[in-house]
């Protein structure tokens, strides 16, 4: 199959040296994309900025804020059979961008946001996707309930639903945890690896590509 990824953070520029980002380190999805290249399936991955080596084989398309990361997945999703969505992409960006550094003055500063893209609520409505959509859900709390919500809303096959309130799984760790949230079940995911947690979300959309005939 070919398999769409979405990793990392969104960076949102407020001037030339600052930033509004998030604390994903991308290791989840690039995670994904290596178990989709292992599995014997044609990888894009299109991610924000990261630290990581970019894994072999993987049509790599590198984007810096959700509304590059949103023009990305619009372009790519056309030829994808499936797309697993892990970015943390920022929910909101400065409402405008100071061409030159904001210089300290009063105790006080407010920077005004307006809402990004929802990448993957755009994905069914306005891409007018047909294949296997595969959602996360970042929670710190009602972990089921807040997943299904999503499940619904973004019309997705199954929702990747992980706790990012708890030490040692979630962003920027090595191992994660994962509830599958799917429209007649729950299926928990016990803490692992990322890549051994990718093999089995990758083996799930095989699994729901199936299941369609
Ligand atoms: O990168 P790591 O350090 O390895 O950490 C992994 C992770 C914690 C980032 C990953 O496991 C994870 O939970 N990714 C989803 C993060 C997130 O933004 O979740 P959310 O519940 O806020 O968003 C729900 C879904 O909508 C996600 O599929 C997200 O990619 C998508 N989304 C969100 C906002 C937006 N504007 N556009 C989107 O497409």
């Amino acid at each position: 199959m070919n398999l769409l990824v979405t990793a990392g953070p969104t960076r949102e520029p407020l001037d030339p040296v600052r930033y509004l980002t998030n604390r994903s380190s991308g290791k989840m999805g690039y995670a994904l994309a290596s178990a989709g290249i292992q599995l014997g399936h044609r990888v894009t991955l299109i991610s924000g900025p990261t630290s990581l080596n970019v894994p072999v084989n993987v049509d790599y398309v590198p984007v810096e804020t959700a509304q590059q990361m949103f023009e990305a997945t619009r372009t790519h999703l056309a030829r994808a059979d499936a797309a697993i969505f892990s970015a943390a992409v920022a929910d909101y960006r400065p409402a405008s961008f100071a061409e030159n550094k904001i210089k300290k003055a009063e105790a006080r500063l407010t920077i005004d946001l307006v809402r990004n893209p929802d990448i993957l609520g755009s994905v069914r409505r306005e891409f007018s996707f047909e294949g296997v959509l595969v959602g996360f859900a970042a929670e710190t709390e009602n972990l089921e309930e807040n997943a299904r919500g999503k499940l619904e809303d973004k019309s997705c096959d199954f929702v990747v639903a992980n706790l990012v309130s708890q030490c040692g799984i979630g962003f920027d760790s090595d191992h994660n945890e994962a509830l599958l949230v799917y429209p007649d079940r729950s299926e928990i995911l016990p803490m692992q690896t990322k890549g051994d947690l990718a093999h089995l979300i990758v083996q799930a959309v095989q699994e729901a590509i199936n299941r369609r005939g």
